[in-house]
């Protein structure tokens, strides 16, 4: 149960579709180090990209009932189609047991606060279906967003296929279409593009920015804990991390996305 007169000291929840979202898990450890996570991976049902919105919103609940009972402290949404499809829902939902951050909200405000017009996104179906990107922007007149759902791109970063030949013709695939030309700026709005993120930048010249969402929503998190004095900074972390179906190569695929082979301890919800 939580610690109600120590919140502080409890845990941030982070989840979802998979294990994707350890590039966010990892933003927020690298950052802040002294917080204790949980984080949770739906591998029984990722993935999220080509599920409906009442799909999402039905498992993206079940996960956050599991990190308030846990005790957390804040629930970081880090799938994009999650955050595209449930966030409203949860917030709702939950919005008076537990804070709730998503991980497109930090992004477009830091687009934005950077001025540039002429942006490109790229996500799963799912994200890209909502069309969350056009709507967030579309309170800044100058901004025109052009969109592209590009689903052959996680599971080719999950196969270990990147910077090579073969990721290289698909992502050109991609970002070669006319809807991206003559664009300022692209935003990778997936857990698993920071992975492509270089190879992103390199096919482009390096002559437009390339943003994606993990550092930008560990530093909202720092931002919201600090502003409600909810920073633990008095000892060091302990991380959890849990999946929905165990299998060794989940855990073997962690080290891409987190930089180091975590292991992963099973929970049927
Ligand atoms: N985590 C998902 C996202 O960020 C990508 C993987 C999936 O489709 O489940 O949209």
């Amino acid at each position: 149960m939580p610690n109600k007169t120590k919140l502080y000291k409890n845990p941030i929840g982070i989840f979802d579709s998979g294990v994707g979202g350890l590039t966010v898990a990892n933003a927020v450890v690298r950052l802040l180090p002294k917080e204790d996570i949980i984080y949770f991976g739906d591998t029984a049902h990722l993935p999220y990209g080509d599920k409906s919105p009442d799909t999402i919103r039905r498992y993206s609940e079940r996960i956050t009932q599991f990190l308030i009972d846990k005790g957390c402290k804040l629930v970081v949404i880090a799938c994009n189609s999650a955050s595209a499809t449930a966030y409203d829902y949860l917030v709702e939902r939950f919005g008076q047991q537990i804070p709730i951050i998503n991980v497109i909200d930090p992004l477009v405000e830091e687009v934005a606060k950077q001025g540039f017009r002429e942006i490109g996104v790229i996500a799963t179906k799912a994200t890209i279906a909502t069309g969350i990107y056009e709507e967030k922007l579309s309170t800044h007149p100058d901004i025109r967003v052009r969109s592209l759902a590009t689903p052959l791109l996680v599971p080719m970063i999950e196969e270990d296929f990147f910077e090579n030949r073969i990721s290289h013709a698909i992502i050109k695939h991609y970002i070669n279409r006319d809807v991206f030309r003559d664009i300022e700026a692209m935003l990778l709005c997936c857990t698993h593009y920071p992975l492509i993120r270089k190879e992103i930048e390199m096919l482009f010249h390096t002559k437009i920015k390339v943003f994606d969402n993990s550092d930008v929503v560990a530093r909202k998190v720092q931002s919201y804990l600090t502003h409600h004095q909810l920073l633990n900074d008095e000892r060091e972390m302990e991380h959890q991390f849990y999946v929905s179906d165990y299998t060794q190569s989940f855990e073997q695929i962690t080290r891409l996305f987190y930089g180091e082979k975590v292991s992963l301890e099973e929970r049927v919800l």
